[in-house]
């Protein structure tokens, strides 16, 4: 560390969509089973962050260049992490920070948001020790660290497939972080996009914090384990053979047990909005009259996602503009798709 200097990191990181979703936690934010997703192109999250030494730690975080609600977590995030990481005990922190996608999108954005606030502190990390990690180092240990701020934001750090817990199926696969999945798969699901369909902007009578925390009394607790583990292995083989017609009838079954876990849970609680259901039964006729392979998944909200393959796109987004749209907030959707992960905005290298 240089005394006095400042430190400067900036760094843009996607979302990323579940296809095998992460639903409940253990301590220390470590997944109850291991999950399956890809990030997203689009919808990211570009954040900045400047340090300067400081006897005590001050936080100062502006959202799209405003104070947010969010710092508390930021704060906290920070107070946590300088316990393993004492050069953080070190600095004042000036975060700024601005989505690509609509504050109501429904897009995970505490996933892109933890995943670019992660790699800059690694970043920043490598500056003030002025030691550089490898390429493998630096994304393992962004992926950790962000995975500390919100669980699906360690899958966010990497470029298309990744997989968070271990399985035995995938080597190098732990709780810890989550892994790149790289050249396993049948060439068509590199081209998958997604259509976020925006069916209900009001916030969420029950964040997703709490619903993981109703799985650890769960009266299916076992039962989704079992099955969540079945779904993974199955749609790994599944995606290797390019088995298309099975892939999405995993993903839809994936997106329905997350939600009749929480219309199961006790207390119970429904985030499907009758619109999600609405789109939902459209998909599925559309899938049948058409004979094209697409589907859905559903995060913890009442938005669909309806995820297809790039070669289909005019049509699909001709479905959803005449058949769709009705049923969203506003007529609205994002366009997105599979992404490359990550970008560092600043000049330093990784
Ligand atoms: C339904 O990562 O938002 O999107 O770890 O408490 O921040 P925290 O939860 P979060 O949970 C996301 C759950 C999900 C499924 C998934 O992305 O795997």
């Amino acid at each position: 560390m240089v005394k006095g200097k400042e430190y400067r990191a900036e760094w843009e990181c996607p979302s990323n969509i579940a296809l095998i979703k992460y639903w409940g936690k253990k301590p220390a934010q470590l997944p109850l089973n291991a999950s399956l997703s890809f990030s997203l192109k689009k919808a990211k999250t570009k954040t900045s962050v400047s340090i300067t030494p400081a006897s005590r730690r001050k936080v100062s975080f502006m959202f799209e260049g405003q104070a947010s609600a969010f710092t508390e977590r930021i704060e906290n995030y920070l107070a946590n992490m300088s316990l393993e990481h004492d050069w953080l005990n070190d600095f004042s922190f000036k975060i700024e920070s601005w989505n690509t996608f609509p504050h109501s999108a429904g897009i995970a954005s505490s996933a892109s948001a933890f995943g670019a606030l992660a790699l800059c502190l690694v970043d920043l990390k490598q500056q003030v020790n002025n030691r550089q990690f490898t390429q493998e180092q630096f994304f393992q240990k962004a992926s950790r660290w962000a995975r500390l701020g919100s669980g699906s934001a360690c899958r966010s750090v990497f470029p298309a497939f990744a997989v968070w817990g271990h399985l035995n199926q995938i080597p190098g696969s732990t709780d810890c972080h989550a892994i790149p999945v790289k050249g396993r798969f049948h060439p068509d699901y590199y081209s998958l996009r997604d259509a976020v369909l925006l069916v209900d902007s009001n916030k969420k009578q029950v964040s997703s914090s709490q619903g993981h925390e109703l799985m650890n009394t769960h009266t299916f607790k076992d039962a989704r384990l079992a099955q969540v583990n079945s779904h993974l292995f199955e749609l790994l083989k599944v995606m290797e053979k390019g088995e298309h017609a099975r892939f999405f009838e995993l993903l839809e079954k994936e997106a329905l047990s997350l939600h009749a876990l929480m219309m199961t849970s006790d207390p119970s609680f429904i985030l499907l909005h009758p619109n999600s259901l609405n789109i939902i039964q459209r998909i599925r006729d559309f899938r049948k009259q058409s004979g094209l392979h697409f589907g859905f998944t559903i995060d913890a909200g009442p938005n669909i996602h309806l995820i297809y393959f790039e070669k289909d796109k005019e049509v699909i987004h001709q479905f959803v503009e005449h058949e769709l749209l009705s049923f969203t907030e506003q007529g609205q959707w994002l366009d997105d798709g599979i992404g490359n992960g990550p970008i560092q905005l600043t000049d330093e290298g990784v």
